[in-house]
């Protein structure tokens, strides 16, 4: 393999060596299979193409100053599928089976897990898909669940650097009812208007408020959304957000720190009162907001003048990333060594 170039990796797909497969037919899961073909061969008839039965996953396997190579949360990201199949009538996957899916997938291309000092991550999708031929809209008899690796660089150019975000009133990515709380392929379908229309003016994202009353903050594009203010670590509640396991752990980092939580709506006009302000997840990590605005009422809040982030979220940002590089110790058990 030509040495990839792992300090200027972009967010995107670099086929690996393997991926790993495993079907689910007449009510049961199968066999692991391990596969070198990157693609998949199924029914033009298969639900997932019409009917949007599809659910994925996204974590990281980080490359260890001591050698080893970590994952984190893995039980969490197995939880919250097995909540995304509930919700798409599909059948859960247990919680081993899916850990050692996601082991194997990582083991079988270490070659492709980015240097330590690159800054780069392997980041794993895990993808569960109806295929049964049909075109009555139910639910499929059978399923393909595969995991697959691809090495990468930040999800948003310059890493942990403040960029602006803007109001999206137009369009709405979940209902409240709706599938947002489930990581399913139509969720993103349905942002990807707001997503260009964002970007078109030169946002680095979206940010979304509730569909029904558009008075609270739901999440930006593909991250949840935190405020700090007066030493508090303010997250929105809401029906049609992804639980983050980002954000569950930074709650948990900032109680150690001494800050209070605050999970509850949040209306958009107390983004006037925060101190600091960021969007998280697994791609976006921290990702502190420089400001937030909103072109219909014309206001601009703004959490970072001179472009610098904020002191809170740059502390949150290293305590996060020192435990998921085993720099820290893991004091609430959240990695797993998958490469001794
Ligand atoms: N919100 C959405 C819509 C996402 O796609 C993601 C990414 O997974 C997140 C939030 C962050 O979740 P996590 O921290 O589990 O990656
Ligand atoms: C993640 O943070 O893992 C995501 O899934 C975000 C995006 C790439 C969909």
């Amino acid at each position: 393999m030509k040495e990839l170039d792992w300090k200027n990796l972009s967010f995107g797909y670099i086929q690996t060596d393997y991926n790993v497969r495993c079907a689910y037919h007449d009510g049961k899961w199968g066999e692991i299979e391990i596969s070198s073909d990157p693609n998949i061969n199924m029914s033009m008839a298969a639900t997932c193409l019409h009917y949007g039965q599809e659910a994925f996953e996204g974590l990281k396997a980080y490359r260890c100053p001591d050698g080893k190579v970590r994952m984190f949360r893995i039980e969490e990201n197995a939880a919250r599928l097995q909540s995304t199949c509930r919700g798409l009538v599909m059948p859960e996957l247990p919680t081993e089976l899916f850990t050692e899916m996601l082991k194997k997938v990582v083991r079988l291309n270490e070659r492709f897990i980015p240097p330590y000092e690159s800054g780069a991550t392997l980041y794993v999708r895990p993808l569960l898909i109806g295929t049964t031929a049909q075109v009555g809209v139910h639910p499929a008899k059978d399923y393909l669940f595969v995991v697959f690796v691809t090495p990468v660089g930040p999800y948003f150019k310059g890493g942990f650097s403040t960029t602006p975000y803007v109001v999206t009133r137009d369009y709405d990515r979940s209902a409240p009812l709706g599938t947002g709380c489930y990581k399913v392929g139509g969720n993103y379908a349905a942002s990807l208007r707001a997503n260009q229309w964002a970007h078109e003016q030169g946002y680095s994202c979206e940010f979304y408020l509730d569909a029904k009353e558009k008075k609270y903050i739901d999440e930006c594009g593909a991250a949840n959304f935190f405020g700090i203010k007066e030493n508090k670590y303010v997250t929105p509640l809401s029906t049609s957000i992804l639980p983050s396991v980002t954000n569950k752990s930074l709650m948990q980092l900032a109680e150690d720190l001494g800050m209070t939580v605050e999970r509850r709506q949040i209306p958009i006009e107390e983004l006037e009162t925060f101190e600091e302000a960021g969007a998280c997840g697994t791609a976006a990590v921290i990702s502190p907001i420089e400001r937030i605005d909103d072109p219909e009422t014309g206001k601009s809040y703004v959490f970072a003048k001179d472009g610098k982030p904020g002191p809170i979220s740059t502390r949150l940002y290293h305590k996060l990333l020192d435990i998921q590089y085993g720099r820290e110790a893991d004091v609430h058990g959240w990695t797993t060594v998958v490469i001794d």
